[in-house]
């Protein structure tokens, strides 16, 4: 058989639709069935699989997949050994802490003492570090923005996009500590083979960001 590319895309969420549309973009033609998890490309030799984007570094660095289309912030917060090898420009969101919308906000310091919910203990551990600021971080894994209001936590820490979750939950954005976009990463030493489909890939990645400006 044929080398292929295995490349790795998050099944649903912000990523999944933009790194889609990237990929036909290539020209990379294949059918993606609903529910299906995995999918070979018709005219290039490359197979997708669709997984949960957390699970995405951990893939890649394991050698499940050769390549993937994650968010900065999973990649950075994960302590991936894969490599960053192209950043792609979409999905762009920032990593911020919130409070809720009736607390007054005088300044960083304020989070001193606090327990913080969120799924990025290692981003908001390292950004503190840098400040002099011990906190209580609560590591949870969703539905991060519901913390205060159910007694759980004073604060999050969580990914904005347009802003409309931490409103509908009623809290407000104080600090932005992370600024993040969709990258693709590979793992380590592809081998020659897989090496050039990838350059091939990123060739027509380049295609793509040029004629769009
Ligand atoms: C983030 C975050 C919020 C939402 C914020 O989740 O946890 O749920 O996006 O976006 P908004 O500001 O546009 O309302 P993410 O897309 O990273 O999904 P996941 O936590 O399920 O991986
Ligand atoms: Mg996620
Ligand atoms: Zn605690």
């Amino acid at each position: 058989m044929q080398t292929q590319l295995r490349i790795a895309v998050q099944k649903s969420g912000r990523l999944s639709d933009d790194s889609i549309q990237l990929i036909r973009e290539c020209g990379i033609k294949f059918y993606n069935g609903a529910g299906k998890l995995k999918t070979e490309a018709t005219n290039f030799p490359a197979e997708l699989l669709f997984l949960r984007d957390d699970d995405i570094p951990r893939y890649v660095e394991d050698g499940v997949a050769d390549i993937g289309i994650i968010g900065e912030n999973v990649f950075v917060e994960t302590q991936s050994q894969a490599d960053l090898v192209k950043r792609l420009g979409f999905s762009k969101c920032r990593l911020s802490l919130a409070l809720p919308k009736a607390v007054d906000y005088q300044g960083v310091q304020q989070f001193d003492g606090m327990r913080i919910a969120t799924s990025y203990p290692n981003l908001l551990n390292k950004y503190f570090a840098g400040k002099g600021i011990k906190a209580d971080i609560h590591e949870i894994s969703g539905s991060v923005e519901i913390a205060p209001s159910i007694g759980l936590a004073d604060a999050v820490c969580d990914i904005v996009s347009s802003g409309s979750t931490l409103l509908s939950n009623g809290l407000k954005e104080v600090e932005t500590i992370f600024e993040s976009e969709a990258v693709m990463i590979a793992r380590k030493e592809l081998g020659p083979l897989k090496e050039a489909i990838l350059k091939k890939l990123l060739f027509r990645i380049e295609s793509v960001q040029k004629a769009k400006g």
